[in-house]
Order: structure tokens, then C-alpha cells, then sequence
């Protein structure tokens, strides 16, 4: 694997899911991979999971991880090719990626969309940017339109919890993607990469709910059941996902906020054994009501757990790609 920044980096969606669960098995077991190997996790924005989950699987690879938070401490940088740098950029991409890529085995990358321009913000310029200079593998810790590592993640979180469920092994499960409200537009990420990989996989009832306007990119969203009634789409559903985004055709913007969409148990009738997910950070009683966060359906912090797991694989993967290119 020489790139991870999407669901078509992965060759077997599936294969990959059990091989991070290998990982969560035994942390350990390739702990020798990564000797004398550094990634580099330069971060243009907040992260708690992501940046703590990825440097715990680095070093259970025996990989060493260094943490730059290049937006706040680092130059500011500059994407635009050509660019006449007389404003606020002190540094181009150009410049930087390939030192950077001199110093790591490994780059790992989080960028934010600016919500603003959503040709730009889907053309991902910046991640693109770093795999045109930098010269390195590069892995996104969540980009401007996907969050992989999540996703997988997800992936990982049914696939076990299926395998803890009898009836869960004998048939697909309904898996539904549903809007929350919150207090300002956030990124499309985590529910177009959330819908990708689980179209990648195949393997569930795909149902996405959300209020009319906040449609997806379709090229995420193709194959799944698109329904704007959020009570008929939970009925029977195995695992809900919760997650707010701004809208994709009226770029960035929240068309509404209308709290009648928040998760609660009265929600949950006609799914009694639901699984409740969510990417995390979460505002409480915003997007998700306190009784569901702290209640049995929640699996919010295994999850989060298992963050690690998928990094782990990940990194594992792009380690062995990178053995096979120094094997004569
Ligand atoms: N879910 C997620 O990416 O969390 P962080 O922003 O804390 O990394």
C-alpha cells in the first residue's frame, strides 16, 4: 500500500478489517516491522483520536512517530502553484514536502475543507499536494472530503460486533447513516467516507437519512437507500450511525438545525437492538441525546478504540510495501 487516502487504496476492504483484528488480538505481533522507521503526523488541524491512536500503533510496530502540528506551529504554507507569496504564506508545499519526506518513511496528514469553494475543497489540493513533493508514502489522518482511518474503524467496530451476535453471522446487517443537527456546518467527511467504505465492503443494507438538502456527493453515496423520513429509515436497523454535515449542494451551508432529528431511546422503537456509532467529538444533547450516549445501545467508545486497530493494520500494510520495494 503506497498511499492511503481513500476506500480504493484498501484491495480487500474485508481482509483488511480482519487484519485489524488480528492487531487487537495480539498488539504486538509485528512489533519488529517498523524498526529504524519514523512517521512523521503533521496536523493542519485539531485531533485527539486520530493522533493519539495513530502514534500508540506506530509504536506497537516498533515504528517511532513524531507529531508536528504544522498549522499552528509550523510556517504557514502555500498550495497555489505559481503563487506570488507577498501575503500571509511564508512557505510553499513545494518547499516543504520533500523535506519533509527526507526526514519520515512514512507522512501522515490531517486537513480541514474551508467550506467555502467546493470545487477546491473536493479537488483535495492540499493532501495532493503533499503526495506530488513529498516523495514518501502518505496517509491521510483525515482529509477534506474522507476520513479513511475512521471509516475503517467503523468497519472494524460492526464487523466485531457482529461476530459477537449469532443471528448477526447468518445475514446482512442494516447499517443506517443518519444526520444530526448541530450548532455550526461541519465537514461532509466522515459520512462520504463512512459511505464508501461501506459500499467498498458490500457486505450490509446501506440506508441514509437525512433532511432534504443535505444530499451527499453521489459518487460516495451510490448504492445506498436515501430517505428523508429518519423513522421509517431506523426501523430495524442493526447499527445507526450519527453524524452532522453541512450540505454538498449549497456548499458548506446549514440549511437547518432541527433538534427533533437528535437520536433519542423514543427513536429506537422499532430498533431495539441498535447499535449506536459516532466518529466522536460529540455534542451532547445536540447531536446525540445523553441517554443514548450512556445507555446500552452506545458502542461510541469501543469505537473509539478502535482507532488503533485500524491505523495499526494500516500502517502495517504500507511498512510491508515499503519491505517489498527494498527486497532485491
Ligand atoms: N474522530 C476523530 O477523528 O477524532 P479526532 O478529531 O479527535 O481525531
Amino acid at each position: 500500500m503506497k498511499q492511503f487516502i481513500s476506500a480504493s487504496d484498501a484491495t480487500d476492504v474485508g481482509l483488511l478489517v480482519e487484519k485489524a483484528l488480528g492487531f487487537k488480538a495480539e498488539p504486538w505481533k509485528s512489533q519488529g516491522l517498523g524498526h529504524r522507521k519514523r512517521i512523521g503526523c503533521l496536523f493542519l488541524n485539531p485531533s485527539m483520536r486520530t493522533r493519539l491512536s495513530t502514534q500508540v500503533a506506530a509504536q506497537q510496530l516498533g515504528m517511532e512517530c513524531i507529531v508536528f502540528n504544522i498549522g499552528s506551529e509550523g510556517w504557514a504554507l502555500e498550495f497555489g502553484d505559481g503563487a506570488v507569496m507577498n501575503g500571509t504564506t511564508v512557505e510553499h508545499v513545494k518547499d516543504a514536502a520533500p523535506i519533509l519526506g527526507s526526514y519520515f518513511d512514512i507522512l501522515a496528514i490531517r486537513t480541514f475543507p474551508s467550506l467555502k469553494d467546493r470545487e477546491e475543497d473536493y479537488s483535495e489540493r492540499y493532501i495532493s499536494q503533499f503526495i506530488r513533493y513529498a516523495g514518501k508514502p502518505v496517509l491521510s489522518l483525515e482529509s477534506a472530503t474522507l476520513h479513511p482511518l475512521q471509516s475503517l474503524t467503523d468497519l472494524i467496530t460492526i464487523r466485531e460486533c457482529m461476530n459477537e451476535d449469532r443471528e448477526l453471522q447468518l445475514r446482512r446487517p442494516k447499517i443506517v447513516l443518519t444526520w444530526a443537527p448541530h450548532v455550526k456546518p461541519l465537514p461532509q467527511c466522515v459520512a462520504n467516507s463512512f459511505s464508501q467504505w461501506v459500499n467498498a465492503w458490500g457486505g450490509a443494507d446501506f440506508v441514509i437519512t437525512h433532511p432534504e438538502g443535505y444530499e451527499l456527493d453521489p459518487s460516495f453515496t451510490k448504492g445506498a437507500t436515501i430517505m428523508h423520513e429518519q423513522d421509517k429509515a431506523l426501523k430495524d436497523a442493526d447499527f445507526i450511525y450519527v453524524k452532522n454535515w453541512s450540505a454538498y449542494h449549497e456548499y458548506g451551508k446549514m440549511l437547518c438545525s432541527d433538534p427533533s432529528w437528535m437520536l433519542t431511546h423514543e427513536k429506537l422503537s422499532g430498533s431495539v437492538k441498535a447499535k449506536v456509532m459516532h466518529c466522536l467529538p460529540v455534542r451532547r444533547n445536540v447531536e446525540l441525546s445523553d441517554e443514548i450516549l450512556d445507555g446500552p445501545h452506545s458502542i461510541v467508545t469501543r469505537q473509539a478504540s478502535n482507532r488503533v486497530w485500524a491505523a495499526q493494520a494500516v500502517l502495517s500494510e504500507m511498512l510491508g510495501a515499503q519491505d517489498k520495494k527494498n527486497t532485491p
